[in-house]
């Protein structure tokens, strides 16, 4: 069966730059463009969710001109492929704190989603901003105002309600998550809805990531069994998990 949701951590952007001898930027700028191959190519396999982590609440701590070079270039990417996006039936969302980006990227990213609002192919999660505690803390400020204003009761509070307050409210969880760069870490990404996703650490760096390597991690994924901390096996829709 085919990962519903997928999440990708792009990680290897700098090293591929440096390996070659250019500025850390150019290794973001080729990541971009295979951020974007990789949507079509998700969408072409028929994933039906794509999360692409760009840019962590930890990321503010690189230099400035990094910081910046990012954000600019984000900006580019959605200035300039919106259109092309939705014609190709992606519907971008982006997820994160909106309050501390660049005004610029915020209005672009709006647009963006505006412009790939009725995208039915594919939904594509684009992480700014974001990370899985940030995720969890606004979840939980949502319910304790619900809460204070009488809209739910203590006793409401569950996982289903803490899902539905949580950025990818309505989606599945991901049921795989591939991380370029080879490091095995998930750094603050989906913590909560990562639960039971299959990780799939993969050496290559992000720019050199292609729909073959998509297709490797797939393959991964469909050889897993998957238990959930039951005793079934077999593939799962990703909703609902216990044990
Ligand atoms: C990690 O590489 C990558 C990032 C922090 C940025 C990821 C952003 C992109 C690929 C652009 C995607 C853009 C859109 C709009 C989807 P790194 O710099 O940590 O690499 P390193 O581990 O080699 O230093």
């Amino acid at each position: 069966m085919l990962p519903a949701h997928i999440g990708i951590i792009m990680d290897g952007n700098g090293r591929w730059a440096e390996k070659q001898g250019k500025p850390r930027l150019y290794g973001h700028r080729a990541g971009t463009e295979v951020a974007k191959k990789t949507v079509l190519a998700a969408r072409d396999r028929g994933v039906e969710y794509l999360t692409l982590f760009a840019f962590s609440t930890e990321n503010w701590k690189r230099p400035v001109a990094e910081v910046q070079g990012l954000f600019l270039l984000m900006e580019e990417f959605f200035r300039n492929e919106s259109s092309e996006l939705a014609r190709s039936g992606a519907k971008l969302n982006i997820i994160g704190d909106r309050s501390r980006l660049p005004w610029p990227v915020r209005s672009v990213v709006s647009g963006a989603e505006k412009i790939t609002a009725g995208g039915s192919r594919i939904t594509v999660n684009v992480a700014l901003n974001y990370g899985g505690r940030w995720d969890v803390v606004s979840a939980t400020r949502q319910i304790a105002e619900d809460v204070a204003q009488g809209r739910i009761d203590m006793s409401d509070i569950g996982e289903d309600l803490v899902s539905s307050r949580l950025a990818t409210s309505g989606q599945p969880n991901p049921d795989l998550i591939i991380r370029t760069g080879g490091e095995s870490r998930i750094s603050n990404f989906m913590l909560w809805q990562a639960a039971y996703s299959e990780i799939y650490v993969m050496d290559i760096l992000w720019p050199d990531f292609r729909a073959e390597d998509l297709d490797e991690a797939i393959e991964f994924f469909q050889s897993r069994s998957r238990r959930y901390g039951g005793l079934e096996s077999g593939p799962h829709d990703g909703r609902g998990e216990r044990g």
